[in-house]
Formats: C-alpha cells, sequence, structure tokens
C-alpha cells in the first residue's frame, strides 16, 4: 500500500525542497543563504525578525522552514514553532489569539528562542499588523518573528522597521537548469535540452511551476515515449512558440503589395482563431517577449507595441472576450507594423 509519506507519490516540489540552509540544492539566492547560514551556526548572536519578500516559488517558504530547523534541530515541534498560512488567518483575532497565546509563553524549552514563520503576512489586515508590532516588541526577547511575502509594499512600516528584510529574486534560467536537470536525472529520464528550455520558459523564474511542468512533462514521456517543446507550452497552457514566431512573420513581412498583404492578413487572424484556448496572459507574454527581441523596430515602435499589448492585457483580465480582443490585437499590431508607417 502507497503511504502519504512515500517518497515516490510526493509531489516533486516537496520532495526536491532544500530541508537545511546548507543544502547544496538551495540555489541562486546566494547572498540571503549566507547569511541565513550566519543565524544557523549562531543563532544566539541575536538573529533579528526576518521578513522575506519577493516573487513565488523563489523559495521564501523553502528557507524559512529550513532555517527554523536549522536552528531547532530535534526540538522542532508545535511548542517550539507556530506555523502560520496568513492568507487563512488574515484577521486581529488570529494576533490577538494564536499568536499572542504563542509567543506568551514563558515555559523553559531548552531552545534559543521559539520562532512564528507566518506565511503570506501580506494578506494580513492592516488592524492586524499593527497589533502585531506591538506582540513581536514584547516577545523578542524569546521568539524570532519570520514573515514571507511577495509584496513588501503591503507591510506596514513599523513591521518593516522591526525586522531584516531580505528580497529573494526571480531565479535565473541557468540555475533553474541545471536544478532541473538534476532532478530529472534522479528520477531515470532523459530530457532534451529544448524540453528543459520549455520547461524553464513556462516558469518564468518560478521554481515551483518548472518542477511542476517537469514533472508533468515526464508523465508525457512515460505514457508516450517521447516529449517536444510544443508539447510543454501546450501543457502549460501556452502557444507553441512557432505559431508566435508565424504571427511576428507576418507582422513583419514588408511587402506593399495589397493583396499579399490581405492574404497575410487573413492568415494572422486565422493563427489566432488557432489560438483559443491559450491562456490570454501567456500568450501575450509571450509576443511580448519576441517583440521586445525584433532588431526591425525602433525604441518608439517597440514602445508603441507595448503600449497595445499592455491595454489588452488589462481587458482580457477585466473579463473582454478573448476572440475580440485577439482580432483587435491583430489589426492594431498590423496597422502599426505595415510599411511606410514611420513611427518615429
Ligand atoms: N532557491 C531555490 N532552490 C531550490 N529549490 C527551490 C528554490 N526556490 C524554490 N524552490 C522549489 O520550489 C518550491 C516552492 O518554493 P517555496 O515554497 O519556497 O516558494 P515561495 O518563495 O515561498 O513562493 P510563494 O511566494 O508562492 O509562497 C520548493 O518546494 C522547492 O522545491
Ligand atoms: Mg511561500
Amino acid at each position: 500500500m502507497l503511504r502519504a509519506d512515500d517518497e515516490n507519490v510526493m509531489p516533486w516540489v516537496e520532495k526536491y525542497r532544500p530541508d537545511s540552509v546548507f543544502s547544496p540544492n538551495f540555489i541562486n539566492q546566494e547572498l540571503i543563504i549566507k547569511n541565513l547560514q550566519f543565524y544557523a551556526n549562531n543563532p544566539e548572536k541575536n538573529m533579528p525578525h526576518l521578513l522575506f519578500s519577493g516573487p513565488p516559488g523563489t523559495g521564501k517558504t523553502t528557507a524559512a522552514i529550513a532555517l527554523a530547523h536549522d536552528v531547532l534541530k530535534d526540538k522542532y515541534r508545535p511548542d517550539t514553532v507556530l506555523e502560520l498560512n496568513a492568507s487563512d488567518e488574515r484577521g486581529i483575532d488570529v494576533v490577538r489569539g494564536k499568536i499572542k497565546n504563542f509567543t506568551s509563553m514563558q515555559e523553559f524549552l531548552d531552545v534559543p528562542f521559539k520562532i512564528v514563520i507566518l506565511d503570506e503576512a501580506d494578506s494580513i489586515t492592516r488592524d492586524a499588523q499593527s497589533a502585531m508590532r506591538r506582540v513581536i516588541e514584547i516577545a523578542s526577547q524569546n521568539v524570532r518573528f519570520i514573515l514571507m511575502c511577495n509584496y513588501a509594499d503591503e507591510i506596514i512600516d513599523p513591521i518593516k522597521s522591526r525586522c531584516a528584510i531580505m528580497r529573494f529574486k526571480p531565479l535565473s534560467p541557468e540555475h533553474v537548469k541545471k536544478h532541473l536537470k538534476g532532478i530529472a536525472q534522479k528520477e531515470g529520464f532523459e530530457i532534451s535540452d529544448d524540453c528543459i528550455d520549455a520547461v524553464i520558459f513556462v516558469g518564468q523564474g518560478d521554481m515551483r511551476k518548472s518542477i511542476n511542468a517537469l514533472q508533468m512533462a515526464t508523465s508525457v514521456i512515460e505514457v508516450h515515449e517521447q516529449l517536444n517543446p510544443s508539447i510543454v507550452y501546450e501543457l502549460e497552457g501556452f502557444a507553441d512558440p512557432l505559431k508566435i514566431k508565424d504571427i511576428i512573420t507576418f507582422l513583419t513581412a514588408s511587402s506593399n503589395n495589397k493583396k499579399d498583404r490581405d492574404d497575410s492578413f487573413k492568415k494572422l487572424l486565422a493563427i489566432f482563431k488557432d489560438l483559443k484556448g491559450i491562456s490570454s496572459k501567456n500568450l501575450i507574454l509571450q509576443i511580448f517577449k519576441e517583440i521586445v527581441k525584433l532588431s526591425a523596430l525602433n525604441t518608439k515602435q517597440k514602445a508603441n507595441l507595448i503600449d497595445v499589448l499592455s491595454s489588452i492585457d488589462f481587458r482580457i483580465t477585466v473579463k473582454a472576450t478573448d476572440e475580440i480582443q485577439y482580432s483587435v490585437l491583430a489589426a492594431t499590431l498590423w496597422e502599426l507594423l505595415k510599411p511606410g508607417n514611420k513611427i518615429t
């Protein structure tokens, strides 16, 4: 019978989550990790309260839990660590209840300090944050807070000033690549560089997304025995990059002949129609990434195009119909890029 803790049934994001700040598998946050290693080695040397901020899937929760384990070792228990996810418990009651109870208990525990790990702290209401600053202050003798958030701007200044802020950066493609290759190898899969690159692209610096995409891709290998980048993109709701290339080719084909241009506009619309079902956010991101690479366009043209993309992106976000917006996108890009249209 399979057990929930059986390594083989664990999602890879959990199986390959580094469990110590000294783990060689902790990648790409060198400066932060060096600091955390220092605190892990010298907890009694006044480890401050910590605030980890940064984009999703870059190692904040992983680092917080790993550090708490490194500091407390075998004394990591419910009476020494309070783990809370603030998106479930965002109100002032939690601060006055659970957090205050935990921090005010003065029992002898034989640990350097107790730890409160508060994930998604940016979703805590302002009132609750205000109440928390007092709790943090009173508890500082025997408790350390590790707060995590995506946006440090959402945290009130008095809390920020009580914490050392560590800003996690999006993971670089090179580091993610090395990490994913290591995972594929440990799992016994051969996966081409092209496919790994696709997995990295769909992750956009978010390791959680990339590892999940890798795990999904390898299940395709198990079932169909072959994998190509287009499948990876499709599985993750991105357009086949070859189609994006076609879009750019039609957009920039500089014919002055009316019939040629009418033909290629029709083809352009057909490609967009075919892309229905692809996440529009992803599609716009992919077109954006190609457009900024175009050497034939000057900066002003690129700025105009990006402006168009961002307004279409906004309209789709507020639930305008994809199909109509794609037609608007095709027509606007077409107009902007037609030969002889001098945007200077
Ligand atoms: N720097 C890293 N090195 C190695 N693996 C990482 C790193 N960052 C993230 N991961 C992997 O991605 C998964 C998700 O990471 P984690 O939960 O720490 O992200 P997070 O920064 O807390 O994201 P969120 O803002 O969404 O909460 C981890 O289980 C781990 O496998
Ligand atoms: Mg997290």
